[in-house]
């Protein structure tokens, strides 16, 4: 049995790094409990004008609490919260971005959801996802899986709450050139280019699945491959889905195991952040379909 610990640490990890990937992954078991009384909607927006569910506030304040008592993140940002928050009493200097809990829609549905994580070495978090340091997400399936990258490829884990702890479930992933894709929107509102990109998709025989959660229809392109896309439209040009919370640690996480992520136009990990809820169109997954689902958009 290899323990999340040890295998951190066999990737040449920073003792610190790897108490922050602990202590947020071990979270989990806890706001896994919390759905059972937190089914329902609040009567409050986020800062993308989205309604909240009463688990995106937990998981949010949940997450908050710990990671601010542990030292260890000078700053964070969240999907959830306005501003971003600084931890002057920090004695690291780990700047974290999450999606305390996506795809909240389904929770009445009791489909897959998960949190999602972003960590940079030290500074701001309004860096380019390619200078991040780690990202994992969790997902909550049958069983509570914990995927992560340090850089050095992409692992999985799941969780044993007999033993409470992460033993490892696969140490490598590789982004197969697979043919299913998943995409959000409404097609009456979708550009000239993504309607392209939807007719490749269906000449080549590509079958459909999209489950209304990012994190899991993401987790699929790791054992699956093909493409997950949350285009941008005529009424939002740039989409639905936030470049630091969601985007950034996917795609690196996707990248590390040989896929790729675009805007249509450029990879998203080389974007520059301007402000924490900015939002991006996204087309993330096999390496070979963004290759030319960038050469649609470039001759559309
Ligand atoms: P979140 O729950 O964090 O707001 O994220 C939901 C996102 C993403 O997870 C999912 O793929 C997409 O929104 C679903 O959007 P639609 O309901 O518009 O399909
Ligand atoms: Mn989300
Ligand atoms: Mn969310």
């Amino acid at each position: 049995m290899v323990f999340l610990r040890k295998y951190l640490e066999s990737c040449g990890c920073e003792p610190e790094l790897i108490a922050l990937i602990r202590l947020v992954s071990r979270q989990m078991g806890a706001i896994r409990k919390a759905f059972l009384e937190n089914q329902m909607y609040e009567n409050t927006l986020n800062a993308s004008g989205e309604l909240q569910a009463q688990m995106d506030t937990w998981a949010d304040n949940h997450l908050i609490r710990v990671v601010g008592e542990s030292g260890l993140v000078r700053e964070l940002a969240s999907e959830e919260q306005e501003e971003i928050i600084r931890f002057e009493n920090s004695r690291c200097e780990y700047a974290m971005v999450m999606d305390p809990l996506d795809g909240s829609s389904l929770i009445s549905t009791n489909l897959a959801v998960g949190t999602i994580v972003g960590i940079f070495e030290k500074g701001s978090v309004l860096q380019p996802g390619s200078k991040l340091r780690a990202a994992f997400y969790t997902i909550f399936g049958p069983l509570t899986v914990l995927v992560v990258s340090v850089g050095k490829g992409v692992q999985s884990f799941a969780w044993d709450p007999e033993t409470e702890h992460y033993l490892l479930l696969r140490d490598r992933f590789c982004v197969p050139e697979g043919s299913q894709y998943g995409t959000g929107g409404v097609r009456k509102d979708w550009l000239p280019a993504h309607l392209k990109v939807l007719e490749y998709f269906d000449q080549n025989g590509f079958k459909i699945r999209y489950s209304g959660s990012f994190v899991a229809d993401c987790h699929q392109l790791l054992v699956y491959g093909g493409i997950y896309t949350y285009p941008g439209s005529m009424k939002k040009p740039e989409g639905k889905l936030r470049l630091l919370f969601e985007a950034n640690p996917l795609g690196f996480i996707i990248t590390q195991a040989g896929g790729r992520i675009t805007d249509g136009k450029q990879n998203i990990l080389d974007i520059m952040p301007e402000k924490p809820h900015q939002k991006t169109p996204i087309y993330i997954g096999s390496k070979g379909i963004i290759d030319t689902i960038e050469k649609i958009y470039s001759t559309t």
